[in-house]
Formats: C-alpha cells, structure tokens, sequence
C-alpha cells in the first residue's frame, strides 16, 4: 500500500524542510511554504491535480543551482525523493516535469506547462511580489551588498548602479504580465500596486516631502 495524499504530502514537506535549513534569506523554507499555501489557494479557483501541485509547490528549488555549484538539481532530487517514497510513476513523471520548467531563467526555453505547472510557476512568482517581495529584495541587496536606492542619482548618469528599486522595475513590475492564470494575474496586480505606493511614500520621505 502506498502512502495516502496527506501522508505523501507530510514526508515531502519535511525532507524539504531539513535539506532547505541551511539555505538563507528568501529561499529558505519560508519561501516553499508561502508558494505551497498561495499554490493550494490557486487550484481552489483554477483547479487542476492538487497532490502534484502540492509536490511540485514543495519540491521546485529543491536543488537550486545557487546552492549546487551553478547546477540545476531539483528535478533529479524530486524524482529521488518521490521515487523513495513510493509515488507513483505518471505523479513522479508530472512533478518531474513541472519542477524542471518553472524557473525565471529557463523562461526562453521551458517546455509548455500544464494547467499544474502554470499554477506553481504562478506562486513561485508572486513570492516575488508584494509585501514579501519588497522584504526579499531588501534582503537579497544586504546578502549581495547592492543597496535598496541610489541616493545620489544625478552622480551616477554614466555608470547606474544596480539597486533594489532598479530591480523592481528590470524585473518584479513585469511579473504581472507574465501570470498564466487570471486568478494569479489579479494577485500580482493587488501586490504590485501594493510595492508602487511602497515607492510613492518612500520617494517622498527620501525627498523631505512624506
Ligand atoms: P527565484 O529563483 O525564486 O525566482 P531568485 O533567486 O531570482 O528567485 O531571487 C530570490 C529573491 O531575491 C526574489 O525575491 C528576487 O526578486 C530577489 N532578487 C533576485 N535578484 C535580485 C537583484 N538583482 N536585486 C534585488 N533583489 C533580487
Ligand atoms: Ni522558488
């Protein structure tokens, strides 16, 4: 007898938990949980296979290529770890392929996604949205020590300098045209209207004005 859907779903939920613990800011298991919960809230409205939306949601950066010498390893860790478990061979196969084609990177040449696929690339996505994507961005600059703002634009004409609000326009603002579902397009509009008034009320303190 194989393990039921809860019980699959807890054993993933743990192996991700104590292999991620090591890894820090924004891409620890904090991240895998709010995509999993946000993942779960969009098959309740686009439907689509729950357990292999749950397995790929748990299982996406497994093996990110930042923590595995620049390679890719979360699709040969997921098919390890179901595999372990007794998943079945077609979930295994799905997950498989989900997790192998989501990433941003990859976006140019990712096979095409399955409604389940859309629904995790769409969670994994509005991660970088919103309340949470401003603190990830805040927290990526002080790992990679690029700050939040140029506080002396006019300086820098020639060389711009790579900061947090930079990034948000080069790639957080253009998410939101990205989404594959409506159900997810309509969350990246709320919480990038959320990170635009964000960068009205900071402009202004930062001006003197706020
Ligand atoms: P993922 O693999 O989940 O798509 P990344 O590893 O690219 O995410 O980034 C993790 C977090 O750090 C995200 O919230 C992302 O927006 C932020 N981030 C990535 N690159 C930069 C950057 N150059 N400046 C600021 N924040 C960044
Ligand atoms: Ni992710």
């Amino acid at each position: 007898m194989g393990l039921s859907h809860r019980e699959l779903i807890e054993q993933v939920s743990s192996i991700v938990r104590s292999r991620l613990a090591e890894q820090g800011a924004g891409h620890g298991y904090d991240h895998i949980q709010r995509v999993w919960k946000t993942a779960c809230h969009l098959q309740g409205i686009c439907g689509g296979n729950l357990l292999v939306i749950e397995l790929a949601a748990l299982l996406h950066d497994i093996g990110d290529a930042k923590f595995h010498h620049g390679q890719e390893c979360s699709k040969k860790f997921s098919v390890e770890i179901l595999n372990d478990l007794g998943a079945d061979e077609v979930t295994v196969n799905h997950v498989a392929q989900i997790v192998d084609n989501i990433s941003f990177r990859k976006r140019a040449s990712a096979e095409v996604l399955s409604l389940e696929g859309q629904v995790v690339q769409d969670a994994d996505r509005l991660d970088a949205l919103g309340a949470i994507g401003i603190v990830r961005t805040i927290e990526f600059g002080v790992a990679f020590d690029q700050p939040f703002y140029d506080a002396e634009p006019a300086r820098h004409n020639a060389e711009q300098k790579k900061t947090g609000v930079g990034h948000f326009h080069e790639k957080l603002f253009k998410l939101r045209n990205l989404m594959n579902t409506d159900a997810g397009r309509e969350m990246a509009k709320t919480r990038e209207d959320f990170m635009r008034s964000f960068l009205a009320q900071f402009e202004l303190e930062c001006t003197g004005q706020g």
